[in-house]
């Protein structure tokens, strides 16, 4: 038995973690088992490892290089402990965000050496990739005002990427772009400007056309 595994991507507020309740809930009505993730997390060691990265009071002073090898720590945690036996027992695993994350937060918008982010993401992750990607595009201002009325709603939670400045976020939309240009037949980009129950139509108009027979049966 093999499974389907598809990531999800974006800027922060594109509604990734909506439209992923949405398809697995879909998923699952259609038959299929569903494995549900984020990263960095998704295992006890990767939940810690993304407390350390996003909330830790001490983390103020964490260089790039120290970014990029923790977030690969939890996705070598996360691949192997679940991912692989998840697709191996045949599962849809959704996953929000995987290394195109690495690629574009690390690599464009902390600005590593993009050999070095490429060759970490290879120790993490092996031959375990994604079968569809789906980014979730918003325009930058829509993020920014989505991000600062979250920022709002929760004063009290610190997060150490929504502190970057803009032109981090620029970098960001910017690698997204290119990594969606380099790999279309993998990276579907979905217009997430639109209401959710919209977004959540294309985005199973794509899932419904790549995934095998007995989900397609199923629609
Ligand atoms: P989120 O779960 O709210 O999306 O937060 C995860 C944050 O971590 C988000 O700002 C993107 C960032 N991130 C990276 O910088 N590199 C990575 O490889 C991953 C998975 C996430």
């Amino acid at each position: 038995m093999s499974g389907f595994f598809i990531s999800f991507e974006g800027n922060e507020g594109s509604g990734k973690s909506t439209q992923i309740g949405l398809l697995a809930e879909r998923l699952r009505r259609a038959g299929w088992s569903v494995t549900q993730l984020r990263e960095p997390g998704g295992t006890p060691i990767g939940e810690e490892i993304r407390h350390t990265l996003k909330h830790s009071s001490a983390n103020h002073a964490m260089t790039p290089e120290t970014e990029l090898l923790l977030m690969n720590a939890s996705r070598a945690q996360l691949v192997r402990e679940v991912i692989r036996p998840a697709l191996a027992g045949g599962h849809v695993v959704l996953c929000d965000r995987f290394y195109d994350s690495t690629v574009v937060y690390q690599g464009y918008g902390r600005g590593l050496p993009m050999n070095l982010v490429l060759s970490i993401i290879e120790a993490a992750v092996g031959e375990t990739r994604p079968d569809l990607t789906l980014l979730l595009d918003i325009p930058l201002a829509t993020s920014e005002l989505r991000r600062i009325s979250r920022q709002g709603s929760q004063p009290a939670v610190r997060d150490r990427f929504e502190e970057a400045e803009r032109s981090f976020f620029e970098r960001i939309e910017r690698g997204y772009r290119q990594i969606a240009a380099a790999d279309p037949r993998r990276i579907q980009v979905v217009d997430a400007t639109r209401a959710v129950a919209e977004v959540h139509e294309a985005i199973w108009q794509w899932v419904a056309a790549r995934l095998p027979a007995p989900a397609r049966g199923a629609r």
